[in-house]
Order: structure tokens, then C-alpha cells, then sequence
């Protein structure tokens, strides 16, 4: 790979981060000007080149305090929020880290309505910094009723005791703290090639719309991808249901978003957004939670259909740090989803159950895949970790092998069935499932796969 694989501004320099922060006090000084990281093995020399916004360097580990800056600094300006006047929100526990940090320098006290689906770290953040965190039980996940619920405790909240509401899926000020990160983009990733396309996954739709009107102002023409969850897959025409990737997947479609605001809308199953994520922090050192990991996936699959010359852009919504105590990280290596891990009986058993869970892959892939995989046992402990087997795997929605390949992001070739890969069809997720293989330069339907 030619060319540089990361561009400032970094942490400390100006230029960014002076611009968006300057003269605010202590560590809000240290928001934005984020660098940016090409993917170096996720995205092969086939696709487009896939630029990641590691916003990961903002100071509570999360682009989200961008935008809690942004509405408590409106609302000042216009008198909304008075001098040590309680805020209060609801909130999956990422914007309420940001709030609680930005709060917490500015001197206002904060209630969060947030629930036990979210990751505990999360929780954990807002108390460190001072908020009064109130959790509503939602054992099964992230349900369709689950952000209603939180929304009318907040209301309720807020009416005793008039408090001022952030209410992030309302607030327009929050869209307008993220426009920056699109122009830092731009700033960055001058070209040749141009930026073709940015995607993103909608919880608000904040940092989508913030960003993607910053990029189409300087690049009319660019791709403008939303990113949902496929298990909630409402903005592809689906029904509501319940998932685990933190941060979106609603139920609704976001107030703030409406269907010219986008080009395309991708579905990732959460098992595609976690590989991706766990792929991400082994391979390209990329440590985030699953909401990236759904980022990455759609990313790479855009590049696979734009082929070279071409960038795609997304971001790094959060560090890894988040997700630490919960199902994200918790494998042991040497188990499903660690591919470059070789198990005692040369990855039979890890490929095996990583087959499964993805959901759409037939039970004869996984058979064959297996079996493959003991053959690769048997041919010697020497080339254990770095075998590669070519395999035909036909896909068990549309039964092209072709399109799997075309689908797996190398060859730059669209699926055959389709422009749009399918929410339903396991084209949607190839690339996350295969990214660690390169795929046959020759032969239908062969794609390589390495573990
Ligand atoms: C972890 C995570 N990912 C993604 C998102 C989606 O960001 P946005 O609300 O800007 O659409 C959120 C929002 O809460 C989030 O917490």
C-alpha cells in the first residue's frame, strides 16, 4: 500500500482542535482535531481506500463530545441554560459521558436516564463525573420500547423540576457540533483520489448529518450511506427489533432524519458489526465498540463496490475501552471471531462456531469449511496461522459463488443479483466475515480463506 496510511492533525497540534475549542476552559480544550487512518488489511488492493476518523481521542473516548459541547454552548448563548441550572437527558450512556464531562467543567448539575442494556463502562463514566445516573431494567437489549421509555422518564424528569432537556434526538445544535469533524475530514483528505462516499451509523443521526452536510458542501456528488443494525432494520423498510450494537438501531426512523439526507442505507447483522470490531483491533489496531465495527463493515463493502480510486470515508465512533466488561471482548483468544488464533485441532472448532453464528451461511458451508479446516490440521503443525485455503462457498441466499467473490470486497465487482447488497442476503456482510482472506484472482466463486 503507497502513500500515507494516517493524517493528523493529531492529539496536541493546532489547527482543528484550536479551531473548535479555543478559549474554553480545561479539558474541553482537547475536543476535536481527531487524526485519520487509512485501513491497511481490512480493505484490500482491490476497493476503494477506507479512511477511519479516530474519534476515540476525544477526551471521555467518544465523537459524542462534540455535540455535548455544542448544546450546552448554544443553549448558553441563548439563555436556555442558566448558571448552574440542572440538565437533563436520556441517553445510552455515550452522549451522557460527554455531557457529564462537559457539565462537570461548566458547573451543572446533570440527571441521565440511561438502562442496563448499555455498557456498564458507560454507566460507570457519567457517575465518575459527578452525573445522578437513573437506569431503566431492559434485560433482552436495545428493545424497540427501550428509547421511548427513557425518553418519557427524562420528560418527566424535567417537567418536576425544571431542569433544561438536551433531548439529543430533538436538538439541532447537536448536528451542528459535527460539522467540524466534517470539515477536519476535508481538511485531511485533500486527494487525489476525492472522498466518493461517507457512511455511518444512526442513533440520532447526528454525527451523519453533521458530517455528510460538511462533506456535500465541499463534494456535492458524494455518497451519503446511513448504517442500521439488520436485526432493526426500520430505515431499510424492515420491522423494529431488539440487537446489541449500542448507539442506533431505534426502532424509528430519527426525527432529524429524513430521506433525502441519505443515498443508501446498509444493514450489518450484530454478528458482522462484533467480528468487524474484534477484526478491527487485531488487525489495523482500530480498538472501538460494535457501532464501528458496523461502520467498518459497511465501509469495506462500499469499497469493494467502488473499486480503486476512489476513498471511503468513516468514523471511529469510540475506543474499546467502553466495551471491555461486556460480550465485545470477552472471548478468549483461540475461540470464534480471534481468526488468526489456530486452535490445537488446526481451527476446526473456531471456524466452526464463528460459521454459525453468522447467521446466514448455510449448515453445508459450515461442514465443508470445517472439514477444510481439519485437512489444514493434517498437513502439518509447520503452517499453522498462516494456511490458505481456497474454498468454493456458494451463497446460501442466491446461490452464486460469483457474487460471493464479487461481494467479498476484492475484486470491485458489484453482486450479480443486485446493485444494493440485500439486508436479507449474507452479501451484506461478506466482507467482515472474509476480510482476513484475499480472494481468487481466478475461478468462480473461490475465495481464500485464511485462519
Ligand atoms: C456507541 C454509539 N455509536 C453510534 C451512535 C450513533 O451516533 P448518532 O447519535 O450521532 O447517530 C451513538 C449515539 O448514541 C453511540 O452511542
Amino acid at each position: 500500500m503507497g502513500g500515507e496510511t494516517v493524517i493528523g492533525p493529531a492529539a496536541g497540534s493546532e489547527d482543528g482542535r484550536t479551531r473548535m475549542t479555543a478559549g474554553r476552559p480545561g479539558g474541553l480544550l482537547a475536543i476535536g482535531g481527531t487524526p485519520v487512518v487509512r485501513l491497511a488489511h481490512l480493505a484490500d488492493e482491490g476497493c476503494a481506500e477506507v479512511w477511519v476518523k479516530m474519534e476515540a481521542a476525544n477526551p471521555t473516548g467518544s465523537y459524542k463530545d462534540r455535540m455535548a459541547l455544542a448544546m450546552i454552548e448554544a443553549a448558553e448563548a441563548d439563555g436556555r441554560l442558566r448558571p448552574g441550572q440542572l440538565v437533563v437527558e436520556y441517553t445510552g450512556g455515550s452522549t451522557g459521558s460527554s455531557l457529564a464531562f462537559v457539565c462537570a467543567v461548566k458547573g451543572y448539575p446533570l440527571r441521565i436516564v440511561s438502562s442496563d442494556a448499555f455498557a456498564d463502562e458507560k454507566i460507570r463514566t457519567m457517575r465518575a463525573f459527578g452525573a445522578d445516573v437513573e437506569l431503566i431494567p431492559s434485560p433482552d437489549g436495545i428493545t424497540p420500547d427501550l428509547i421511548p421509555s427513557m425518553m418519557r422518564r427524562a420528560a418527566e424528569i424535567t417537567a418536576q423540576t425544571g431542569a433544561f432537556a438536551t433531548d439529543q434526538f430533538n436538538n439541532t445544535d447537536m448536528v451542528d457540533g459535527y460539522r467540524r469533524l466534517g470539515e477536519e475530514l476535508i481538511d485531511q483528505l485533500r486527494g487525489p483520489p476525492p472522498i466518493s462516499a461517507f457512511c455511518s451509523y444512526v442513533g440520532t443521526a447526528g454525527c451523519f448529518l453533521g458530517v455528510s452536510r460538511a462533506l456535500a458542501a465541499a463534494l456535492p456528488h458524494v455518497h451519503r450511506v446511513v448504517v442500521e443494525p439488520a436485526e432493526s432494520a426500520v430505515l431499510s423498510g424492515g420491522p423494529p427489533g431488539t440487537h446489541h450494537i449500542e448507539g442506533g438501531g431505534i426502532g424509528h426512523r430519527p426525527p432529524q432524519l429524513h430521506p433525502a439526507d441519505y443515498d443508501e442505507v446498509v444493514a450489518i447483522p450484530e454478528a458482522q458489526a462484533f467480528q468487524t470490531a474484534r477484526q478491527a483491533a487485531r488487525a489495523e489496531g482500530i480498538f472501538s465498540g460494535p457501532s464501528t465495527g458496523a461502520n467498518l463493515a459497511a465501509a469495506v463493502s462500499i469499497a469493494g463496490r467502488l473499486g480503486p480510486g476512489h476513498r471511503v470515508v468513516t468514523v471511529q465512533v469510540d475506543s474499546g475501552l467502553k466495551y471491555l466488561t461486556g460480550q465485545l471482548y470477552s472471548q478468549a483468544p483461540g475461540t470464534a471471531g480471534h481468526g488468526r488464533e489456530v486452535a490445537g485441532d488446526g481451527g476446526a472448532s473456531q471456524v466452526e462456531a464463528a460459521a454459525r453464528s453468522w447467521d446466514c451461511v448455510s449448515a453445508g458451508v459450515v461442514r465443508r469449511l470445517t472439514a477444510s479446516a481439519m485437512v489444514a490440521a493434517r498437513g502439518g503443525q509447520g503452517n499453522r496461522g498462516r494456511e490458505i485455503r481456497r474454498l468454493t462457498i456458494p451463497c446460501s441466499c442466491c446461490h452464486s459463488s460469483s457474487a460471493v467473490r464479487a461481494a467479498s470486497g476484492s475484486s470491485g465487482v458489484r453482486p450479480r443479483h443486485g446493485a444494493t447488497p440485500s439486508t436479507k442476503c449474507c452479501h451484506a456482510f461478506c466482507p467482515g466475515i472474509w476480510s482476513q482472506g484475499t480472494s481468487s484472482p481466478t475461478g468462480s466463486g473461490l475465495v481464500n480463506v485464511t485462519w
